[in-house]
């Protein structure tokens, strides 16, 4: 997205697509660690423990510090406090959509290794992350808008939301 650098916010946006570039590094690091293919993989479990600690824990905490207060102003007066919930609910949808056509590929494949192994790797990796995103999704609604429904709303009120979906 070329507009972002005019935006206020294209620093942060820029440092997350590094934290992003790195995290993948990270990633192939335990790719490689899987392998079996050990040349580099020492040095990368030292610097992926090292980029954790420097860059993607102070990152949150700068966030916690200084980000997040004025932004949870704006969300009062001009935000959706759901809305990170729905962008939540969107990524495990699309996951849902590749799953299902990587099972589809997947059964209709005979005798083919390569494409068999390629298919393996990307149900594997999207199972991981669907189970990490659906478990985060939780936690975020069961240790904060679960309380929230426990303190203001009567269990005849839940009852009423049930008959929806759960
Ligand atoms: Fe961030
Ligand atoms: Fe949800």
């Amino acid at each position: 997205m070329t507009t972002n650098h005019q935006l206020p916010s294209a620093k942060i946006r820029e440092h997350h697509q590094e934290l992003l570039s790195k995290l993948a590094r990270v990633r192939e690091t335990i790719d490689r660690l899987e392998r079996g293919e050990m040349g580099e993989v020492n040095e990368g479990l030292r610097e992926s423990v090292k980029f954790f600690d420097a860059e993607l824990r102070p990152h949150a905490e700068w966030e916690e510090d200084n980000l997040y207060p004025p932004v949870g102003e704006l969300l009062k007066r001009y935000g959706s406090p759901t809305a990170t919930m729905e962008v939540d609910h969107d990524a495990i949808v699309g996951r849902i959509d590749r799953f299902r056509n990587d099972v589809a590929a997947f059964l209709s494949l005979s005798g083919r290794p390569k494409e068999r192994e390629q298919l393996t790797r990307q149900l594997i990796r999207n199972a991981w992350q669907l189970e990490a995103i659906v478990s985060l999704h939780f936690t975020k609604e069961e240790d904060v808008y679960l309380p929230l429904v426990d303190s203001h709303m009567t269990a005849k009120e839940v009852e009423k939301l049930l008959g929806g979906e759960h």
